[in-house]
């Protein structure tokens, strides 16, 4: 069993540990907190034993494996202190708010051999999964674009902290290094490394928090595909959509109504033109669509369930099996790296923001 050492016992925290505790493929032996009481009461609910200083945390002998989940201001510094003691690492997002301080954490975690795992969960979605494996195992000839929308009612999140919670993090961070890096990790994953991004930004409302309300920004990535991400706080509903344009087939992944999309292009010339073109009455555009049918899969449930239980699967096949981090330190660097370029570019009016091969932006 994977004895794990907790660097912070906040909700996320005991939403992880809860996702497979049962199946007894971890334990918790140590548990640190700025918050002595929450470290006490996560002990008490779990098990293990509370240290009360980061550096008892980190020479314990009785720990396998460390998670990390604070305040994401605290990530970088954290990280930076924990990779040394050479064991496997959980963190959750955003390690960090540039591409550099997380590209220079890939390179210290490489430095020890020590693996990073990175919370980026959206990508162990079922519908996510779904569509990723589609693209894997069908050949999409070349990937023209991809188009992603993430609006959201944002004044709820800022009410909650407002009155509830003044202190929250959530106050300080923008949303989309913070919040959207779940959809620029999934970006990536299928339109390849970003060479140039720019932004343009409107901040509509005055108020203590860094986000922009809105942002749109175009995308040329590096295999020549072009891109989009639009985010508004602005947008009196919900919509987390991904459009992945292929040669061969596109691909609508609607988060917030649960449901995937698979177009194809007919296959052949018949499908296409029909058998007679040359006939006047031919209906092209009927034609096309008859064999360009959807294939359309809903995902009625409770989706989100799955990925906290598929990511913790995952770490423990890294610390048990050795397996390799799906998302690690460099793939965030690039995701930070991407964020930043993104929300630069709209601070300078829209200036083209170039980006290495690390995904860290040229300024
Ligand atoms: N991947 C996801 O889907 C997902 C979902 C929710 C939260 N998160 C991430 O998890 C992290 C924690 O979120 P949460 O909702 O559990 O917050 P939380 O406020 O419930 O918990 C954070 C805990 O960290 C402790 N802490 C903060 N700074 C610390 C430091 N320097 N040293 C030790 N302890 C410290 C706090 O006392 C608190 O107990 C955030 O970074 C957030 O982005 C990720």
């Amino acid at each position: 069993m994977i004895r794990l050492g907790l660097y912070g016992c906040g909700r996320r925290t005991q939403a992880l540990l809860d996702a497979l505790w049962k199946d007894e493929f971890y334990t918790v032996t140590r548990a640190f907190d700025l918050n002595k009481s929450s470290a006490e009461a996560l002990v008490k609910k779990y098990s293990g034993s509370v240290c009360s200083t980061p550096e008892e945390l980190l020479a314990a002998k009785d720990v396998d494996a460390f998670l990390i989940s604070l305040s994401p201001l605290a990530h970088a510094e954290v990280l930076k202190s924990v990779i040394p003691a050479g064991k496997p690492i959980f963190i959750e997002k955003p390690v960090g708010f540039t591409g550099q301080e997380v590209f220079e954490l890939a390179l210290l975690a490489e430095k020890y051999s020590v693996p990073v795992q990175v919370g980026f969960m959206r990508r162990y979605l079922p519908s996510t999964l779904e569509a990723l494996d589609y693209i894997k195992q069908h050949d999409g000839g070349r990937l023209l674009s991809v188009d992603c929308n993430w609006f959201h009612h944002g004044a709820t999140e800022m009410n909650y902290c407002l009155w509830q919670s003044p202190d929250n993090f959530r106050m300080k961070v923008s949303q989309i290094p913070f919040h959207c890096c779940h959809m620029l990790d999934i970006m990536l994953l299928v339109g390849g490394d970003v060479k140039k991004v720019s932004a343009l930004t409107t901040k509509v409302i005055d108020r203590p928090y860094p986000s922009p309300d809105d942002l749109i920004a175009n995308i040329e990535f590096a295999g020549g595909t072009t891109g989009r991400f639009h985010y508004s706080s602005m947008v009196h509903y919900g919509e987390m959509s991904y459009r992945f344009h292929f040669e061969n087939y596109s691909l609508r992944l609607e988060m917030n109504s649960h449901n995937l999309q698979i177009n194809t292009k007919p296959r052949f010339h018949t499908s296409e033109w029909g058998p007679r073109p040359e006939d006047p009455s031919t209906n092209f555009a009927g034609q096309y669509e008859k064999f360009a049918q959807p294939r359309s899969i809903n995902y009625d449930f409770d989706q989100m369930s799955f990925t906290s239980e598929n990511i913790m699967y995952d770490f423990v096949k890294t610390v048990r099996d050795g397996a390799p981090v799906a998302a690690n330190l460099r793939t965030a660097a690039k995701v930070q790296g991407f964020a930043e370029a993104m929300e630069l570019s709209g601070k300078l009016g829209g200036k083209v923001i170039e980006l290495d091969e690390n995904g860290i932006p040229l300024k």
